[in-house]
């Protein structure tokens, strides 16, 4: 990614996110920060897609910091609520307790069997005087109850990948990240520059 040498803001305050961002821009050379690490603000999430509000965000941290920032919006969305929480996926967990999130994900689903989720990310690459870039990704799967395993973030506990039988809350995040659809976004990130 020899476009992207030097320093990147991760425009993220979540540290499940930037953990993840970090390990995929590990092999091109990038230094990345984070906007915490900046003391950036959050910027209101008022956008109604998972695109515009990555573009919000990363807007936003390359205006404050003057360096190319990337931007991760992202969020689950369960096929039997009609795609809900989606980008409420943050919203859902009051003071960031995503055990309240999943149970209310659970309690919503009120016993039906279509099970289907996935998870989406739009990644937006915002350089300075530039207009952003936005890749989006999708990672499929299924719901499970009760929640298993402590890794991870988020809804990871309850969500079963496509082709596998542990949750992502059961994995390391080796293994883990290339199977998200964070991993999925920044590949097409990767192929554009
Ligand atoms: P936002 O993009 O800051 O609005 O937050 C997205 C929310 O979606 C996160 O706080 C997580 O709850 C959830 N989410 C996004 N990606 C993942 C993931 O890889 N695993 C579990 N939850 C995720």
């Amino acid at each position: 990614m020899s476009a992207l040498s030097g320093r990147l803001v991760v425009a993220s305050h979540n540290a499940g996110k930037v953990r993840e961002i970090a390990a995929l821009l590990a092999p091109y050379g990038v230094e990345p920060v984070s906007a915490a690490a900046l003391g950036l603000p959050s910027p209101e999430e008022t956008e109604t897609t998972f695109a515009g509000n990555a573009v919000l965000k990363a807007a936003a941290a390359a205006e404050a910091s003057g360096l190319p920032a990337l931007a991760d919006d992202s969020g689950l969305e369960v096929l039997a609520l009609g795609g809900a929480p989606g980008v409420t996926s943050a919203r859902w967990a009051p003071d960031g307790d995503f055990r309240v999130a999943m149970e209310r994900v659970w309690r919503e689903l009120a016993g039906g069997s279509d099970l289907r989720a996935r998870f989406v990310c739009a990644l937006a690459l915002k350089r300075p005087g530039e207009k952003p870039l936005v890749f989006e990704g999708e990672a499929k799967g299924t719901l499970v109850w009760p929640p298993r395993g402590a890794q991870g973030f988020g809804y990871d506990p309850m969500f079963v990948p496509d082709g596998l039988d542990r949750t992502f809350g059961e994995m390391a995040p080796e293994e883990k990240t290339p199977l998200t659809h964070r991993a999925r976004a920044f590949e097409k990130l990767v192929a554009s520059l």
